[in-house]
């Protein structure tokens, strides 16, 4: 299995069944990943469909080229951010689309390869850049962002209560010697609010990596832009499903497609989102927090 990017797609059936697709669509999955979206809509669309692969981080096209090999006649892939969807278009030659997936933030592969530098529990250099060509990366805040900005940083991105302890020790720790690697940022974490989690599930650093991912990869605006941006090249009829996996990010896409319903632009196909049942979550705990909402253009 090296070399293969590991990653269980997260609710697969149902995102698929929604997107109600035909042969021959043309369709964007705008988060590639490992692919495991892909392929399915490539079944789905068959050889006269056009798949348009989107990923902002070159190494998960790189690997998911390889894996889906079979299909590459239909794949246009672009290392783009998503946000970016006018050009991602315009390269693809393709003036609108039928459907379109996102499933957003990390993949598994991403967050196991402790070199990326995403995960709390593998130390690596602190980087958790999904574009490994852009400059600001997670260890440059850490070391050079003032106390309050990192505590806003990480109240409002983590929902972390005791933002303001962290950035203060974070603060006080870089003076004596800079952040450079996850371990060391945990540690400084673990010093800050160790005391606070010892009764709970969740660990220490968990919220405030969060808060520093979403922050390094602007996120949460990408999101909003893309998924906005790509409901007015969908065909009639054509749908968007989103799959998020936190709070902030649901409620974006919630009020997005109220407001376009509203507009009469869309029609929620779910009015609560879908999320994994049991099954899933025990074979996939990173499916936990998934949520799917899917909406048709009107
Ligand atoms: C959860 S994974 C997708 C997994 C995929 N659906 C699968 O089943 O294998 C999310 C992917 O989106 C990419 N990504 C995150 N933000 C992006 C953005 N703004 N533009 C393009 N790709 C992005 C990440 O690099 C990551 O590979």
């Amino acid at each position: 299995m090296k070399g293969l990017f590991l990653h269980l797609p997260v609710l697969l059936r149902e995102s698929i069944e929604h997107l109600a697709l035909k042969r021959g669509d043309a369709v964007l999955d705008a988060t590639l990943g490992g692919g495991g979206h892909a392929i399915e809509v490539l079944k789905k669309i068959g050889p006269e469909g056009k798949l348009i692969a989107v990923d902002r981080d070159p190494e998960a096209l790189d690997r998911t080229k390889q894996h889906l090999k079979d299909y590459s006649g239909q794949i246009i892939y672009i290392n783009e951010n998503f946000r970016n969807i006018e050009k991602i278009l315009g390269v693809s030659e393709v003036e609108y689309i039928d459907g379109a997936i996102f499933d957003l933030g990390v993949s598994s592969y991403q967050i196991d390869n402790a070199t990326r530098g995403f995960s709390f529990l593998k130390d690596g250099p602190l980087d958790m850049r999904f574009d490994t060509g852009q400059t600001l990366t997670a260890r440059e805040m850490v070391n050079k962002f003032g106390k309050d900005m990192l505590a806003d940083i990480i109240r409002k991105y983590g929902e972390e209560r005791y933002a303001g302890r962290v950035a203060g020790e974070i603060v006080a720790s870089r003076k004596r010697k800079r952040i450079e690697t996850t371990g060391e940022l945990v540690e400084v974490i673990e010093k800050a609010v160790g005391r606070k989690y010892r009764n709970q599930k969740l660990h220490p650093a968990c919220r405030t990596f969060q808060a520093l991912r979403i922050y390094v990869n602007d996120e949460l605006s990408s999101a909003e832009e893309a998924v906005g941006k790509t409901i007015s090249y969908l065909h009639q009829r054509g749908r968007i499903c989103v799959i998020s996996f936190h709070s902030l990010e649901d409620r974006i896409i919630k009020n997005m497609f109220r407001e376009k319903a509203r507009e009469k632009k869309l029609a929620l196909v779910t009015k609560k989102p879908i999320t994994p049942g049991r099954e899933e979550v025990l074979a996939n705990p990173r499916a936990r927090s998934a949520k799917l909402r899917v909406a048709e253009k009107l």
